[in-house]
């Protein structure tokens, strides 16, 4: 719903329970989407959060770029849990493959620009550069390590010569091929034309990574990530029709953290912001960066509804909010002394709004833990109301924890 983070792993983690898969359409391991699993934390960046459950299946689908030194570790690190999850993961033959040197030119790029869009450098960007270039390595091409080994000569060879990335790293670079062909070759075993997978699953769950306002073409462009993180991205990502998506739930944290640059209303610089980040542990999944902190933005979430058809929202991370005396709640954007709800109106000039807010009382009690709605402090429930209204939408998940069992459900 918002700049990503706001939950999506606990709570895909939480509905797979009755999935039979659960698949991912889009991004790579730029993700970094945190679930407890017998009170462990675990950080899942490439593989869909249903890997938890047994019997589930978990597609990384066409519209990915999988990084397979990355996925490697990942499967690796799931597996030292106890889960075994070689018969569950099925990565679609036509999903494209991030090598070292895109990640190279990910963050030579970044560097050299002075527009920095502040990515995850995990090789997101380049990869999709390639794949729309109609120049990209495909999962269906892993299993022959002369030709990866040809492609990875070739491509370094011509990125040094367009001047993306410098001559001094050459050998560096050329160092983690046999590390990544490796891998690539190993991640072959679980390619497969998963089509038939998609369509055929009785429960499919379909996880979004990144945020709507990440959204290459809906998002706070060009700060945003390089692929359709919005409900748009299931078509193409999956080759799954919208018309057969019956439920599409909108994740939303009570209020509103951005990682790396871009313009952001409602950020706060003060002492709520600082307060924020402390007690919701606001720091990055992925790169462990500082998350920005601010106050829950109503015009962008109301976009964000539009943008994605949202029949449903869950909101996270309500207890965060259990020691505030009062909460606010930003209802409209003003620019040149005239005030507006329409988020895609300024959406290029973000940075002059100034945000209203409506104040709110706060709750000054813990929410933490509880599972039952009718047990939250009255105000708490003014609130869940205040931005279900705001939205136009019904909040039928509440997050009071990060636990799986920390959770209120009316779905
Ligand atoms: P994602 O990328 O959307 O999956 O979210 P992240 O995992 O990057 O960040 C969400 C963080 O909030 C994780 O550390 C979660 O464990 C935590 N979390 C999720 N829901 C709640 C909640 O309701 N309350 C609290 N306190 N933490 C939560
Ligand atoms: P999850 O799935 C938050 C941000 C980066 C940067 C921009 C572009 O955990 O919500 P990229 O590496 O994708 O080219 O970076 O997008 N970004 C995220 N921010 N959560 C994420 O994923 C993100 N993935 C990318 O910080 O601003
Ligand atoms: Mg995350």
């Amino acid at each position: 719903g918002q700049w990503g983070d706001e939950g999506k792993g606990k709570i895909v983690d939480l509905l797979s329970k009755n999935a039979d898969t659960v698949a991912r359409f889009q991004g790579g391991a730029n993700a970094g989407h945190t679930v407890y699993y017998n009170d462990q934390k675990i950080v899942l960046h490439q593989i869909p959060s249903g890997i938890l459950r047994q019997d589930c299946n978990c597609i990384l689908g066409n519209g990915m770029v999988i990084d397979p030194i990355g996925l490697i570790e990942e499967i690796e690190m799931v597996k030292s849990y106890g889960v075994d999850c070689d018969h569950a993961i099925h990565i679609a033959t036509n999903a494209h493959i991030v090598t070292p040197i895109h990640k190279e030119i990910d963050l030579a790029s970044e560097k050299a620009s002075n527009n920095k869009i502040g990515t995850t450098g995990r090789g997101i960007g380049p990869t999709y550069v390639d794949k729309y270039n109609r120049q990209g390595l495909r999962a269906s091409e892993l299993n022959n390590p002369n030709f990866l080994n040809n492609y990875l000569e070739t491509k370094l060879n011509l990125s040094i010569n367009s001047g993306l990335i410098d001559k001094s790293k050459k050998e560096a670079i050329r160092q983690d091929f046999k590390k990544f062909i490796k891998a690539a070759t190993s991640i072959y075993q679980y390619v497969s034309d998963v089509f038939k997978l998609v369509h055929n699953s009785k429960n499919l769950l379909i996880e979004g990574a990144q945020g709507t306002l990440l959204d290459i073409d809906h998002g706070t462009y060009p700060f945003v990530t390089s692929s359709n993180a919005s409900s748009a991205g299931i078509g193409t990502g999956l080759g799954f029709p919208m018309n057969k998506v019956n439920t599409i739930i909108g994740i939303f944290k009570a209020y509103t953290t951005r990682v790396g640059k871009g313009p952001f209303p409602t950020e706060l610089f003060d002492i709520n912001g600082e307060k924020i980040r402390d007690i919701g542990k606001e720091y990055g999944a992925t790169t462990g960066r500082e998350r920005r902190c601010g106050w829950f933005d109503a015009v962008a979430a109301k976009y964000s509804c539009l943008v994605n058809g949202f029949t449903d929202i869950a909101l996270t991370k309500l207890d965060i909010l259990d020691d505030f005396d009062t909460i606010n709640v930003c209802t409209h954007y003003e620019i040149n002394n005239e005030k507006t709800t329409s988020f895609s109106k300024l959406i290029n000039q973000l940075d002059k709004v100034k945000p209203i807010y409506e104040t709110v009382s706060g709750w000054d009690q813990p929410t933490s833990g509880i599972t039952n709605y009718s047990d939250l402090p009255k105000n708490a429930k003014t609130y869940i109301d205040y931005l279900s209204n705001l939205m136009n939408t019904k909040i039928s998940i509440v997050s009071t924890g990060p636990g799986r069992n920390d959770i209120i459900r009316t779905i």
